[in-house]
């Protein structure tokens, strides 16, 4: 199951992405926000996040205007790996490298071709494990240190 959400700024990317998302036979949630009423981005942020965080969903996508406030939201829940990414390179990296849970795009930022495509990346690459588990421990470290 993926977790899906927005702000008004990033709904009609949404929209886009479930469309996608059902064409490739994939299961989602919609968290909101459901309409362009302008609201807040860390209240939908904040609901995919905790869906990914108590893995009631195994991987998030968030859409908001830059892809920036929502990925800032996101990496304040424990357990979070929360992947802006602007291109294809990045999308599938944050998966090989850093086994990133979340990923968001910036409706003003990047065209809805690129956003698909990395969808796409982001949900069919494994995590790489080897080198790169090591660092996420580290990351995992640092979580356990800093957040209650
Ligand atoms: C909304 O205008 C905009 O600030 C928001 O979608 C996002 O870009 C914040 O990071």
């Amino acid at each position: 199951m993926i977790a899906i959400g927005c702000d008004h700024a990033g709904f009609n990317v949404k929209q886009k992405i479930m469309e996608h998302l059902t064409e490739k036979g994939y299961e989602y949630k919609d968290y909101g926000t459901y309409d362009l009423c302008s609201c807040d981005y860390p209240d939908y942020a904040l609901k995919v996040a905790n869906a990914v965080a108590k893995h009631e969903c195994e991987k998030g996508i968030i859409v908001c205007g830059t892809g920036i406030g929502v990925s800032i939201v996101a990496n304040k829940v424990k357990g979070i790996r929360c992947a802006h990414c602007t291109d294809t390179f990045s999308a599938k990296a944050c998966r090989e490298h850093n086994d990133a849970n979340i990923i968001t795009f910036g409706d003003r930022i990047s065209g809805i071709g690129v956003i698909l495509d990395c969808v796409d990346l982001f949900l069919t690459t494994d995590f790489a494990g080897g080198r790169h588990s090591k660092r996420v421990d580290k990351i995992k470290q640092i979580e356990d240190e800093n957040f209650k």
